[in-house]
């Protein structure tokens, strides 16, 4: 603090010294080249009124007054100094205490101290740099505690799969199990789970850091809507779940990247068809508004509550775990999605009037110019 303190004190102080010198060299200057002429002048405009000569007096006065102009300016030089001391030690006082802050602060959050924070005073550049550094160790703060987050619930997720599996080779070694092919069957489908687990989570980890690259171009929104009903169809047919697209004609296109929506519309399609119970129905529609291609999937499923709704885009929220985990679903897809749509400047947003009366899902994209 010390040191900091002294090395702009003293820059602060030498810059008004240079200032206060300047000053009283300027004027010791003046006074001595203006001074006698223009005492001369006067005093021989005095001669012509008094009529005699005041040469011996005129001398004198000179001498005099170079002298008394000397003494003023050594003392208010003095006195300038003496000032500015004062004033650059005060100045440096309200320079240095945020900066010294902000330098401890910094360097208690590089020791992991993400709730540290400095005072923000007055409103000059350093308020301004105190705000951005508050603004810093937030964010900091957020993104650590959506690591620690992340590792606990990636913890959690592998925790179910790696023990059914442990436990189905301890049973297949005590000779509980028999060594036939469901029980093996059974192993594959956890690890097939584990394998879907770690790609959901590179493409979520991915997404999350905005590192997706997009291959956009002015696609129909039709285009990518059909694809990925399509790929889909054979399995609703299976479950007995009918599909329907209701898209106007001649929708506008759309620049974004075809495989990423084809993926985003599998995923709410894939969950349309996992929520809801044979017999039901999901329709996909497309149409236009101000600017905007709207679609929507709206299914007549099992619903969601308006408690669970606020959670739905959060990773890893599964409405109801087990029947979800049955499903293989780990609860990532709609995050993904939405950080998919949402890269392409539009919104997918969930509506559900509640449980058992269907849900529907619905993306905004904005026209291509
Ligand atoms: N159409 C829907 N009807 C009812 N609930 C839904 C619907 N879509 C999603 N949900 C609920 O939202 C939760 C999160 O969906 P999300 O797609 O993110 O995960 P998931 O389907 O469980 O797993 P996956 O990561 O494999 O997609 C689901 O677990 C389910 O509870
Ligand atoms: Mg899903």
């Amino acid at each position: 603090m010390n040191k900091i303190r002294q090395r702009l004190g003293r820059k602060l102080f030498f810059s008004y010294f240079i200032i206060i010198l300047v000053g009283v060299v300027s004027l010791a200057i003046t006074a001595e080249f203006h001074a006698p002429s223009a005492l001369d002048r006067h005093m021989a405009s005095m001669e012509t009124v008094m009529g005699g000569n005041m040469g011996g007096m005129m001398s004198d006065l000179n001498e005099n007054f170079r002298t008394a102009v000397n003494e003023i300016l050594l003392v208010s030089a003095a006195i300038a100094t003496v000032t500015a001391v004062l004033i650059s030690s005060f100045v440096t006082r309200r320079i240095v205490s945020p900066v010294q802050q902000m330098k401890e602060a910094s360097r208690r959050i590089a020791d992991g101290r993400y709730d540290e924070r400095v005072q923000v005073i007055g409103e000059d550049e350093l308020a301004d740099l105190a705000q951005s550094f508050n603004q810093m160790a937030h964010t900091l703060a957020q993104t650590e505690e959506r690591r620690r987050q992340l590792i606990g619930d990636v913890a959690h997720e592998l925790r179910t799969p790696l023990s059914s599996i442990k436990s189905v080779m301890e049973g297949l070694q005590d000779g509980v199990l028999p060594a036939e092919p469901a029980t093996f069957l059974d192993v594959q489908h956890e690890v097939s789970r584990l394998q879907r687990l770690v790609h959901d989570l590179e493409e979520l980890s991915r997404a999350e850091a905005g590192q997706i690259p997009l291959e956009r171009e002015a696609v129909n929104p039709a285009a990518f809507i059909q694809a990925a009903s399509e790929r889909l169809r054979w399995q609703f047919e299976d479950k007995g779940v009918a599909l329907r697209l209701e898209l106007v004609d001649a929708l506008p296109s759309v620049q974004v990247d075809a495989a990423r929506m084809t993926q985003v519309m599998l995923n709410l399609l894939g969950n349309a068809l996992q929520y809801t119970p044979s017999g039901g129905q999901v329709a996909v529609s497309a149409w236009t508004n101000a600017n905007k291609v709207i679609i929507t999937v709206q299914d007549t499923g099992i619903g969601i509550s308006a408690e669970h709704l606020r959670h739905i885009f959060e990773r890893f929220y599964r409405v109801d775990k087990s029947r979800s985990r049955a499903g293989g679903g780990s609860g990532i897809g709609l995050t993904i999605s939405k950080h998919l749509v949402e890269m392409h400047g539009g919104r997918l947003i969930a509506a559900s009037p509640g449980p058992n009366q269907g849900s529907s899902f619905t993306v905004t994209l904005p026209i291509a110019a």
